[in-house]
């Protein structure tokens, strides 16, 4: 297992460690479009085009996570996976307030690269190839992590491998924001329009709809957690203090 070093920041945002890591079936299976090929990033990496898939929530829903993570973050904080449009470089400049460093893992070099050219040189962030559900990193090496709109990507497994692996590299008390999917109420008139698009485009998205996320969260990490609703219940935003695992 390689060594993850926490020295101190500067970690230069001009260039990623190329771990190992082969792209998960579902990515080139359902997500070819959105991340995997070249013209992916030419097209969604507009902000406009990622707030209107979030049909105008992307400020709110960025915002909220990083106001759960705190205004001045120092120590260590981990983002589980790329996001198109500017929620890492916001998290950046919390992480420098607090003098503290960032560290993003994300599958697939072609997201990482894109990560890359929109962070200013002196972000303190490192970008890191690795599978979300096999972090290699050691135990509790993390103040705190936040996974924004991954997890519904994701089949049920790999789902619950990641989650794991957040709350394994997040100290016993830390925080872990997730924001994702969630099931609309019954008055919105986006649970019937959104529903069979999501089921087309997005194969994993629904499961989101049927059950909790705590569904999928380690035992240690259901003790402690808030929940928020977004948008008439489209979206959700779990703050979780994470427990001692074992
Ligand atoms: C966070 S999600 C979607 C975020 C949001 N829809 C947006 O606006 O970008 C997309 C990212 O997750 C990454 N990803 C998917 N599965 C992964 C895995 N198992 N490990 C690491 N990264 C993963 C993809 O490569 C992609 O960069």
């Amino acid at each position: 297992m390689t060594d993850v070093s926490l020295e101190p920041a500067p970690w230069p945002a001009a260039s990623f460690a190329p771990l190992p890591a082969s792209v998960p079936y579902y990515l080139n299976a359902h997500y070819w479009w959105a991340y995997v090929h070249p013209r992916a990033v030419q097209v969604f990496e507009r902000q406009w085009l990622v707030n209107l898939i979030l049909w105008g929530n992307y400020p709110r829903l960025s915002e909220s996570a990083l106001n759960e993570l705190g205004d001045e973050l120092p120590g260590t904080t981990l983002q589980v996976a790329c996001v198109y449009g500017d929620l890492t470089e916001r998290l950046c400049v919390r992480a420098a307030a607090g003098c503290g460093r960032v560290d993003v893992v994300d599958v697939l070099p072609i997201q990482l690269e894109n990560l890359c050219s929109k962070l200013p040189p002196e972000a303190p962030v490192r970008l890191l190839r690795m599978n979300s559900a096999d972090l290699d990193m050691p135990a509790g090496c993390y103040d705190r992590a936040l996974v924004f709109f991954l997890l519904h990507e994701q089949p049920r497994h790999v789902r619950e491998r990641t989650l794991a692996e957040v709350a394994r590299v997040v100290k016993p008390g830390g925080t872990i924001v997730l924001v994702d999917y969630a099931r609309p109420r019954w008055w919105n008139p986006l649970r019937y329009v959104w529903g069979p698009l999501l089921a087309l485009l997005e194969p994993f998205a629904l499961d989101l709809w049927r059950n909790e996320l705590t569904a999928w969260l380690p035992a240690a990490c259901r003790a402690r957690l808030r929940k928020r609703s977004f948008f008439g219940g489209l979206y959700q935003q779990l703050v979780i203090e994470n427990g001692r695992m074992g």
